[in-house]
């Protein structure tokens, strides 16, 4: 049985008091969730927000890790880094990543393996635009983008791995994918792109989450297909009210 976990992807949002109360609020309302609950805060705010967290049932997650240990690369942090601030799932690959900073199939390769080096977990995100959609291209873009993360890495490796499909068109719109939209493409990573990289029994094990627009409103909806096991949360992750909706859900 895969255990859903359900992740708040904070963005550029929140400033180091606002996220330590929304930490706070997240306990207080998720506690008891069945579900693997996660926020992910901006890098400054990790340190207090784990502080705010801590002996909870909340972990700690991070937007984005570079693939180096140390040295020149001003602006950047490290795995290291974000494990003495407490950190256990690291994002890797966000649309917003691919689209806004140069984000490829390599560097998102490259950070994948140097957060699973760093005892870290990464939550993959893969996904079409809507051009991409509309064109027919979904299954061939998903595939490459789980083909290029997983590049490389042992079926060990692969089941600590957690993936996002998150369909561009349905990220911050308002326009969230259908269930079956979803479930298909769910039900393509898992039994046909997993399964021939690995096999069958690894796929299975494997949490696929679904991000774009999900709320409390429509998480039941989508979590109750076979396939889907979690939501990457944006927007409704900024209420602890919104965010526990979808949690319990
Ligand atoms: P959204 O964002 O929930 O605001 O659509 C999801 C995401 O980008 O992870």
């Amino acid at each position: 049985m895969r255990r859903k976990i359900i992740a708040g992807n904070w963005k550029m949002n929140k400033t180091i008091p606002e996220a330590v109360t929304l930490a706070k609020e997240v306990v207080a309302a998720t506690k008891g969730a069945q579900a693997i609950t996660v926020i992910c805060p901006t890098y400054v705010c990790l340190a207090p927000v784990n502080e705010a967290i801590k002996g909870s049932h909340v972990i700690l997650g991070a937007q984005d890790v570079h693939w180096e240990e140390k040295g020149a690369f001003t602006g950047k942090v490290s795995c290291d880094m974000l494990k003495s601030a407490g950190v256990t799932y690291v994002i890797i690959g966000h649309s917003e990543q691919r689209s806004y900073f140069n984000e490829t199939n390599e560097t998102v390769n490259k950070k994948v393996k140097a957060v699973l080096k760093a005892g870290l977990l990464p939550i993959i995100c893969v996904g079409e635009t809507l051009a991409e959609r509309e064109g027919g291209r979904t299954e061939a873009v998903v595939k490459d983008h789980v083909e290029g993360a997983y590049k490389g890495l042992s079926k060990d490796d692969a089941l600590k791995t957690v993936i996002a499909y998150e369909p561009v068109w349905a990220i911050g719109t308002g326009k969230v994918a259908t269930k079956e939209q979803a479930q298909e493409v769910h039900a393509f990573i898992r039994k046909k792109v997993l399964s021939a990289l690995y096999d069958a029994d690894t796929a299975s094990k494997i949490q696929i989450q679904y991000g774009g627009s999900m709320k409390a409103d429509n998480a039941a909806a989508l979590l109750k297909q076979e396939d889907i096991d979690g939501g990457l949360i944006g927007g409704a992750a900024l209420k602890a009210d919104d965010f526990k909706g979808i949690v319990l859900a």
